[in-house]
């Protein structure tokens, strides 16, 4: 396996301006070119930990808090949560700056799931990711339900397997 990398290591910032082709007609950022960026900074970030050619397996968990008007600054924080095997979940909290009124909010969080790959697109094995403060040691317990979770989404996990689950879905004691 790669040497195992910290989570700040592959820590990444994107900033962006609201321009007009950017928007809807109630002149807010269009929630698609949102999902665009937060794409790419997420990339990024799975990027740097894997120093890997990334592809998205899956994008859950997208709130959409509050509308970004056109002329704000946006800034896309996007970190690694977990290593798996061969994925990496990254999460991307997503912040709105009026400059001028001096103002920022948090606007969105999105929770993406991305593949290492080789050049014909086969999956290959990831560095762990090592969490040092308290909030990535929470998102690395976390990321564990949430990746079991959206397996089972997909129909690539049975309840069944996973203890947890089992008890979430079924309510039933762990041993019988
Ligand atoms: C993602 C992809 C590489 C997975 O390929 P695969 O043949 O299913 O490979 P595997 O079964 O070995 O799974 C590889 C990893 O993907 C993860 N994965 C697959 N589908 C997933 C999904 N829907 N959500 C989250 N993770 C998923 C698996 O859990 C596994 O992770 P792990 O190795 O850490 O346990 C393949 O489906 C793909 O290339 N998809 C298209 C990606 C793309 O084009 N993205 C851009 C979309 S516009």
């Amino acid at each position: 396996m790669p040497k195992a990398k910290y989570v700040k290591d592959s820590h990444t910032i994107m900033t962006e301006m609201v321009l007009p082709n950017d928007t809807n007609t109630l002149s807010n950022l269009m929630g698609g070119n949102l999902m665009r960026l937060v794409d790419i900074a997420g990339a990024i970030c799975a990027q740097k930990h894997s120093n890997r050619i990334v592809v998205t397996a899956s994008v859950d968990h997208v709130s959409f808090v509050n509308p970004i008007p056109l002329g704000n600054v946006i800034t896309l924080e996007a970190k690694i949560t977990r290593a798996f095997n061969t994925s990496m979940e990254v999460v991307v909290d997503v912040y709105s700056e009026n400059i001028p009124a001096g103002t920022k909010k948090k606007t969105n969080q999105a929770f993406l799931t991305f593949v290492a790959v080789d050049q014909s697109g086969r999956p290959i094995e990831v560095s762990e990711a090592i969490p040092e403060t308290e909030e990535e040691k929470l998102q690395f317990e976390r990321a564990l339900h949430r990746r079991q979770l959206r397996l089972l989404m997909a129909g690539r996990l049975n309840p069944e397997d996973t203890e947890s689950l089992k008890q979430t879905f079924f309510n039933s004691p762990t041993t019988i």
